[in-house]
């Protein structure tokens, strides 16, 4: 069950009206709720329950520290890719042996933090990097554990630029090349290589691909045993589908059933980052409208909310729900519902069947905007980016203060 609801014709987030939130705090504002985030965060855990798996939150999908920080204190571990993810991780006391790092591009420095910090493992991404990370280990004389990440290359139905399993993407090391490597393990004296990764992309609503690529890193764990290679991690990496539409929900429970048999025969521990799937559908962004524009081919409604907040429509013509904060009946028409930056791509809904009546200064909410919402906004046309709110039953918490415009000038010198 969703925890942004109607009652009495307007849109609550758990027992907050949505629309005394925007009136307290402005638009546009991440509006986030608490217990959506957990009972996401138990349905893994519940459906996986037999194997108990480390659950590593992928916080580049949302890492306000709130929001990750309501996750870690329910044991979740967190899926970095950056020194700043790390930082943000340990800010929230996240404990570092439940920290998993994957990046292709990790540098010096970000090694030698996380060598620093103790995380639990590194999901390699090339030779070279294992090579990077035995001379930094080396240099510092400090252990660590590597996964090799895997690219199973199998193809995922998402969008391409969020495919990430296939030989044609930059990410994960080849079977063959793997193989090499693990068998030359003991040539690493500070990496010590004991498992494996994968992650196929995002955004995937059928578990058809998730169990093709685990069943194929599994018959690999099993040519490894036979050369002798024991592992101790199998990463499955994150990508579970959420409803943006009218996609088939992603199951679970399903999922679980299929894959748990596979897991539990390679006798691993499991891990698994998903990101989307705990916050995307947890949070709104809500905006207000400025403005009615009729061109006489095209209606618009312009709100304040743009690209620099939320830029999965024009990135990868993402689909997402948009509904006002109090609900109308009604004539509808089709609209464009757009942002005000300098770009035909400004867009939040093409042709959307839209209330005729909805007027200037009306707040709408952008529906599964917890997911690479925030996370990938930007200051473009010098735009302050938005506050964040969590709920938590009936009250609600300003968890980052909208920017303002001496963060915009922060550090520039003329
Ligand atoms: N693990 C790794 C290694 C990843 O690269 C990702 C996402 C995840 C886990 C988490 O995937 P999730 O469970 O959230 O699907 N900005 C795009 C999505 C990019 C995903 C990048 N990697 C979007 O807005 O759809």
């Amino acid at each position: 069950m969703s925890e942004f609801n109607y009652r009495s014709n307007e849109l609550y987030c758990e027992n907050v009206k949505v629309s005394s939130i925007v009136k307290a705090v402005g638009t546009p504002s991440y509006i986030y709720s608490y217990k959506s985030l957990l009972s996401q965060f138990m349905k893994l855990k519940e459906a996986f329950a037999e194997i108990k798996p480390l659950i590593c939150f992928a916080m580049k999908a949302n890492d306000n520290l709130a929001v990750v920080k309501s996750l870690v204190d329910q044991g979740a571990g967190c899926d970095i890719v950056s020194g700043g993810e790390l930082y943000k991780a340990l800010a929230v006391k996240t404990d570092p042996k439940k920290i998993v790092y994957a990046s292709v591009g990790k540098t010096e420095e970000e090694i030698k933090a996380s060598l620093k910090a103790g995380i639990l493992l590194f999901n390699v991404e090339s030779l070279p990097e294992l090579e990077e990370i035995e001379r930094i280990a080396k240099k510092l004389g400090k252990k660590t554990k590597a996964a090799l990440r895997i690219n199973p290359d199998v193809k995922a139905a998402t969008h391409d630029r969020i495919t990430t399993g296939t030989l044609q993407k930059k990410f994960g090391i080849d079977l063959l090349t793997a193989h090499k490597i693990l068998k030359n393990r003991k040539k690493y004296k500070y990496v010590d290589i004991c498992g494996v990764h994968m992650h196929i992309g995002s955004q995937i609503t059928s578990k058809n691909p998730f169990i093709s690529a685990i069943k194929k890193v599994a018959a690999f764990i099993d040519e490894l045993k036979v050369d002798g290679i024991g592992l101790e991690y199998f990463d499955i990496g994150g990508g579970f589908g959420i409803v943006y539409n009218q996609e088939d929900p992603f199951c679970v429970k399903d999922f679980a059933k299929a894959i748990i048999p596979i897991l539990k025969k390679t006798g691993l521990k499991i891990i698994m980052e998903p990101g989307r799937f705990i916050c995307g559908n947890s949070g709104i962004l809500a905006t207000k409208i400025l403005y009615l524009k009729d061109n006489g081919v095209k209606k618009f409604l312009i709100v304040d909310s743009g690209m620099n907040d939320l830029v999965r429509p024009s990135m990868y013509d993402a689909y997402h729900e948009i509904v006002p904060l109090r609900k109308l009946t009604g004539r509808k028409e089709k609209m464009d519902i757009v942002g005000p930056i300098c770009e035909s791509g400004d867009y939040f809904a093409k042709d959307r069947q839209v209330n005729v009546s909805l007027k200037k200064g009306d707040f709408l909410a952008i529906m599964s905007a917890g997911a690479y919402g925030h996370v990938m906004s930007s200051n473009y046309n010098s735009r302050t980016r938005a506050v964040e709110v969590l709920v938590k039953g009936n009250k609600y918490f300003v968890v980052r203060e909208r920017e303002t415009f001496k963060d915009l000038i922060k550090g520039q010198r003329v």
